[in-house]
Formats: structure tokens, sequence, C-alpha cells
């Protein structure tokens, strides 16, 4: 593996490029603290003893190739501490990992990534809508794998997209447990005999959840193994940079290939809602400021109800004072109220949610 050096000597990340050789020896060769995102899909280990078959005697493609083989979960466990501790060494102290598995080593996986300092944020399980049957009926068909998704370190500011991932689910917040087709038809990428070109080809579904949510337009995203290239295809398209790292010449041709085919999308369709977080803070008071409220003006609860607004920006109703959340809760006996859309304000006969002053305001900000 080549990696270019600066005039001073430090080694420049190469974006947007497949790397060629072992992750570990790659990935230390890389700057430190310059990758947002990675997202590992390791060897799983899967220790098949002999071939499977179906009812119909036919052989089950399964993963039995040599880069799953090893000697022994000790040997299982070496490989993945070295290969973590070289991701953690790239990521920047706000970054996080990704780690796919299943049963076979997902476990083994977590604890290495809590032992050495990451931080534990979801595991999600990724439940497949058409796995593949049980053929001996010995064991309950295996419909899932687990996505563990730690940041690097407690207390680290991960990106988390959470609207965004909202909007992506109809309206609802996005939960832990993931229902989607395993990679088949013309997603499934195919060797010169039409055979599959990889037997772990991931859905690029997974990945554009996972990348939307995780990940903003511009973040540099690490996948050190690589495979078809799925990380790096979604990443390009959702305009992220990506740099992978595979160890087999035939897989990374079939990446090179996919990704030269894949295209960017626009500025436009990259826009996602932002998370509530991510916004500037607008404080009430400043709509007074602006004028665009008037102190003595009154505010209009659900329920008809009103307030007063004062010039600190201040609530003042019959029998409560205060911000227009503690007046709001207050109204409705409840713990806690968002004032910003709980309350509204009269214009010309028509009443509208204060909340769109604060939209304006942000706005402003934002040009
Ligand atoms: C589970 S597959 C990843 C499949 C990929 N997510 C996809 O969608 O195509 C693991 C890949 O890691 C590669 N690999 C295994 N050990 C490696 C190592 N030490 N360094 C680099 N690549 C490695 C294998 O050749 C294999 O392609």
């Amino acid at each position: 593996m080549t990696v270019t050096l600066t005039a001073r000597g430090a080694a420049m990340l190469p974006l947007d490029e497949i790397l060629a050789g072992d992750c570990i020896e790659v990935m230390n060769a890389l700057p430190e603290a310059s990758v947002d995102l990675i997202f590992a899909d390791p060897p799983y280990n899967l220790q098949l003893k002999g071939e499977l078959h179906r009812p119909d005697n036919s052989r089950v493609d399964a993963v039995d190739d040599a880069w799953d083989q090893f000697d022994s979960f000790k040997a299982y466990d070496q490989f993945t501490r070295a290969w973590l501790a070289a991701a953690r060494r790239l990521l920047k102290p706000n970054g996080a990992i990704w780690v796919i598995g299943s049963y076979h080593n997902i476990f083994r996986v977590g604890a290495t990534l809590q032992d050495q300092g990451f931080w534990i944020l979801n595991d999600v399980v990724w439940r497949k809508s058409n796995p593949m049957p049980n053929f001996r009926g010995k064991r309950l068909t295996n419909a899932h794998e687990t996505m563990i998704w730690a940041s690097k370190s407690e207390g680290a500011k991960y990106t988390f997209n959470y609207e965004a991932l909202k909007e992506l689910n109809e309206g609802i917040q996005m939960r832990s447990d993931w229902v989607l087709p395993i990679c088949s038809g013309h997603e499934r990428l195919k060797d010169d005999q039409g055979e599959k070109a990889h037997p772990t080809q991931k859905p690029e579904s997974l990945l554009h959840r996972v990348l939307v949510g995780s990940t903003n337009p511009g973040d540099v995203v690490l996948d050190p193994f690589f495979g078809t290239g799925t990380t790096g295809a979604v990443a390009k398209m959702l305009g992220r940079h990506y740099i992978g790292i595979e160890r087999e010449e035939s897989y990374r041709k079939v990446a090179a290939k996919r990704l030269g085919q894949v295209r960017r999308l626009d500025a436009a369709a990259l826009e996602t809602t932002l998370s509530k977080r991510a916004q500037p803070r607008v404080a009430f008071g400043q709509l007074v400021e602006r004028g665009l409220l008037r102190p003595g003006e009154m505010l209009v609860n659900p329920r008809g109800m009103a307030a007063k607004v004062r010039v600190d920006g201040s609530l003042v109703s019959a029998e409560h004072r205060g911000s227009i959340h503690q007046v709001g809760a207050a109204l409705e006996n409840a713990p806690s109220c968002n004032g910003w859309t709980y309350w509204q304000f009269k214009r010309d006969g028509q009443l509208i949610p204060i909340d769109v002053l604060r939209q304006q305001i942000r706005a402003e900000m934002h040009d």
C-alpha cells in the first residue's frame, strides 16, 4: 500500500480511493484523527464445518472464504483488538464507528469496543425481511444481524441527525430495529461467470440509513473491510468522502467498477431536516427586541386563554408569570411545555404560531 506523504512527512488523506492491503497496516499509515465515521463489516469467523445443503440437495453458497477463517477465538480477538485500535486512532475526537456482525462475532467485538474506550450509543438489530431459512431445521431461522454504533469516547459530540431519520421514518422517531431486505436482484453484483461477486454484500438501504443518520455531506467515511464497496457507493451518492480498504484484488476491481457508476446527488437533494439541537438558539425575548411582537401584545393558547408579552420577553397571565414555557406548563398543569409550539399571536384576524417568527430569525442567520 502506498500512502502519499507531504513535504513535511505527514501522510495525506487519500480521499475517494480504494486502498489495497491489510487494513491494520493501511490504517496505521493514515493520519491520526482524520476520519469522521468508520463503518466496518469485519470477517464474521463463521466457523462453518462442512458443506451446507438445501432439502433438494443443492449446495448453499455460504461464507467459507479464506478471509473468514481464524484458528481460534483467541486469534479472532487478537485481530479484533488490532483493527479496532487502528480504527480508533484514525477517528476525530467527535468521530464514531459502526460495526456490523452476527452472533458468531458481535459479542466479542462489543466487549473489545468497550475495553478500548469506545462508548456504545446503540445496538441496532437489522431484521432481514427475506432471510435464508434454516435448512436443517435444528435452530431458529437466523433472521437478523446486529450493528453496534459507538462514539470514540464517552461525552464525544458525535453526529446524530435525529430529524432526518425521523423524516425517513414518516415522522416517527427512528427505532433501533430496522426491517430491510438482504441484498438481492439487480443490486447484487455478479462476476464474469454470472455468480455472486461477493458472499456478504450488504444492502445499500442499510448504509443509506447509517450515513444519513450519523454523517453530514463532506464528512470522511472509512470502511476497512470494503468488499464490493457498498459503503463507498452510498457515501459517494450522498456527497460524503469515502476511503475503502480491501485486501482481495478481485473485490477491489468489482468495487472500483461499481463506484465509477455512482453519481453524486446534487446539493438540493442532499439537504436534510436539521436536528433541533443543530439549529441556532433563539430566545423569545429576541422577538420582542426585534419588534416582531410588541410588549403588551396578547398571546393565545390552544384553549383560547391569553397571556400578555412583557418587555423582558416573559409572559403574564391571570394567575401565572414566567417564560413562554413556564406559563404554558402552569396553564396545562403539566411538568413541561414547549412554548414555541403552544402559543399563537394574532395578525389580521388570523392566529399564527410564534414558532413562525423563530423560523424567520433562524432563516436570516443562515443567509
Ligand atoms: C464481510 S466482508 C465486507 C463486505 C462489504 N460490506 C460489502 O458490502 O461488500 C469483509 C471483507 O473484508 C476483507 N478483509 C478481511 N480481512 C481483511 C484485512 N485484514 N484487511 C483488509 N480487508 C480484509 C475481505 O476480503 C472481505 O471482502
